[in-house]
This record gives structure tokens, sequence and C-alpha cells, in this order.
């Protein structure tokens, strides 16, 4: 018999039969194959997931935990990651070659992520070389591809998450004058600021045009920030906070620094999604807060804490629509398919790149 005959074929998107299932059912279904792999089976849910998904996460987190959680995971072979491809990649890379990543959806991307690409970071690294010499060390938000992190790994660097860029920071300005800072521009100036760095000694490098946007004096540059953006945070504005301030003068606001600078500095308190979620825990009963992140975050915030006042900041809100697309359905699909021994939506990262983006994975994870 040919070879080829004995491969089946293995679907690559969610099969029909889902959609005609039940909840129930399909709650039913993925509480049984739980039980079922038992401890081989680990599904960490990042706080942004939908709550008919974060119901079965084994550990929920902030970007940072859950990349904790995955180096320190070592009994699981199978782990379903929900949340977004990059997420998991990380996960790929800090767990060993024999446990097997699973992200429900393929098409569960980040739009901050793609916004460097490897190319073009490589060509910006040149030029700017050529303008700042070996001054520089490149750090990147974990929200970008492993290519990305595997350059930071060979040049020095490291990666960062919300809840430890400050000290990431810091850290890289005892390795080098200068830090190129990825993909986030408005993480990166946020933190800066916060760090006592000035607007006037950051530039922007823009990766559409390959060039630094800066009027100053170059030996002044500090900081290069990768233009890149969250399309979820951007949507928090200086208007929406006049409009809560106005409306609702004794509300607290909290932001995500995702958020450009001129909604972080107009806030009243600015951190990750664990710094978000920590905050609202302690504050006192009927506290309120208009908080700007992630709608499937606030929403369950605000379900968590009948007891404060909670809004959006920005009443128009809607969740990230890349998390969004790990749902139930997607879910059961991956957790049937792995039962039965197949594995769909495998994340596998090269290894090279793995080697290399370890390196700054490990450089942030030895800090925290
Ligand atoms: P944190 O989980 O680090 O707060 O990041 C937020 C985010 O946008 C994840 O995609
Ligand atoms: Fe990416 Fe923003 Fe969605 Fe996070 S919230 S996955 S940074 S688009």
């Amino acid at each position: 018999m040919d070879i080829l005959e004995t491969v089946q074929p293995i679907e690559t998107m969610l099969p029909d039969r889902y959609e005609t299932m039940s909840i129930e059912e399909m709650e039913a279904r993925v509480r049984e194959i739980k039980e079922k792999l038992g401890a081989k089976l680990f599904i960490p849910g990042h706080h942004y997931q939908k709550d008919e998904v974060v119901q079965f996460s084994d550990s929920t987190g902030d970007s940072l935990q859950l990349a904790q959680v995955a180096a320190r995971n070592k009994e699981a072979k199978y782990i379903v990651f929900c949340g977004v491809h990059f997420m998991a990649e990380t996960a790929d890379m800090l767990t060993t070659d024999e446990q097997i990543v699973i992200l429900p959806d393929m098409r569960a991307g980040c739009s901050m992520a793609d916004m460097a690409d490897i190319e073009q970071t490589e060509r910006a690294w040149k030029e700017l070389q050529q303008l700042f010499g070996d001054t520089m060390l490149p750090l990147t938000y974990v929200n970008s591809t492993a290519a990305i992190k595997a350059f930071c790994g060979r040049n020095g660097g490291a990666t960062v998450t919300s809840s430890n860029a400050k000290k990431m920071v810091k850290w890289a300005f005892t390795q080098k004058e200068r830090i190129l800072f990825l993909p986030d521009q408005h993480l990166g100036r946020n933190t800066a600021y916060d760090l006592g760095v000035p607007l006037e000694k950051m530039a922007v490098w823009d990766p559409h045009t390959d060039s630094l946007e800066y009027d100053g004096n170059m030996e002044d540059v500090q900081v290069i920030l990768w233009k890149g953006h969250c399309s979820v945070h951007k949507n928090f504005t200086v208007k929406n906070i006049e409009s809560v301030r106005r409306n609702h003068p004794d509300m607290n606001i909290i932001v995500h620094p995702e958020c450009c600078y001129e909604v972080v500095t107009a806030s009243d308190y600015a951190g990750s999604t664990k710094y978000i979620i920590d905050m609202i825990e302690k504050a006192p009963s009927g506290s309120k807060w208009a908080i700007g992140t992630e709608m499937n975050l606030v929403n369950r915030i605000i379900q968590q804490h009948p007891d404060k006042e909670i809004i959006s900041l920005n009443p128009f809100m809607c969740p990230c629509l890349t998390m969004n697309r790990i749902d139930l359905p997607h879910l059961l699909w991956v957790l049937e398919a792995t039962l039965r021994g197949e594995h769909v939506n495998v994340i596998e990262v090269d290894k090279k790149v793995t080697e290399e983006a370890v390196l700054a994975l490990n450089r942030m994870l030895e800090r925290v």
C-alpha cells in the first residue's frame, strides 16, 4: 500500500457538526474530555478570553503569568492554549519537545504582533546602527512573533510584558545607552516616561517608510519606539476621559499601558491586566471605576464586583476580535481531536528561532 493512503487528511477549519451542537452538549463533552485526559492536558487561558472558554481554564492569567505557568509545567503532554498565537508560540518555546501546544483557532492572531515582521526589523536595525552604532539594546513586548523575540535574543536583548516593562527597561539601560522597543510604541513610551525619560528623547521608527521620526539632535535619542499599537487599546481616548470626569466626577480611571500616552497621563492609574484586576479587587466596596482595557475582562470584573460601580472607559468598546476567535466550539473540536490522538492546530516554532528567542525570554523570566 502507498504510504500516502494511510495518511488521514486532517481538518484545519472547524467542522460543521460543531455549529449544530447545543452549548450544554459542548460543555458536558469538554468536561468529560478534561476528566479523561487528566494531568496530560493543561488549558491556560488569558484574561481576555470569553467566559465560555475561561470556565475550562486550568490557569488564568496575564501574558507574564501564562509564560511562567507554561515554563513550569513539565507534566502535561497537551497544552491547549486559550489566548492568541504569540502566546502559544511562547508556550511552545518554553516547554519540552515532548509537549504539544495547540491553539484552538489558528486565526487567533494579534494585530499588534503583526505590525513588526522580521525583515522590517533587520532592515531597521541596520539603518539604526548607521545612526547610533553599537549603543542600542532591543527589547520586545511579548506581543510579537517568535522571530522578533529571536532577533532580541541574538542581539543581547530581552522580552518584556506589561507587568514587568519598567524593570526590563531599567535593566536595558544598564546594558546600553539606548533601547529599541518593539512593537508597541505606547507601552514603550509610557514605560520610559515613567522612568524619567522625557518625550523629547524618544524617537519613532516607522517600518513602512523605513525612517526615523525625530526632530532634535540624534545624540539625545534614548528610546526608539517601533510604530505599532494595539487596535483594541487605541480606542480609548482623552475625550472618553473628559466625558467620565464630567458625568462621574467621583470615578477612578484606570487604564492599560497599551493606551496612548495622552490617555495614560490623563488617567488616575495605569498598569498591566493583572495590576487592573488587583486594584479593583482591593478597592473598597462602593468605589467607582472606569476601566480602559479589553471588554471580555471588563465585563468579568463587573460581574465579580457587584458591590462596586464599574464601567468601560469607552461605552462603545468591543472585545478583542482575535482573542474572541477562541470559543467553545473550537475548544471542543481540538480537545476531541486530541483525545482521538490527532493533533490539529499544533504550534511548533522552528528550533533555531526557539534557541535564540528563549535567550530573550529567559533574560526576562530570570528578573521577575
Ligand atoms: P497583558 O496580559 O500583558 O496585560 O497584555 C495585554 C494584551 O494585550 C495581551 O494581548
Ligand atoms: Fe493583540 Fe491588542 Fe488583542 Fe492583545 S488586545 S491580542 S495586543 S490586538
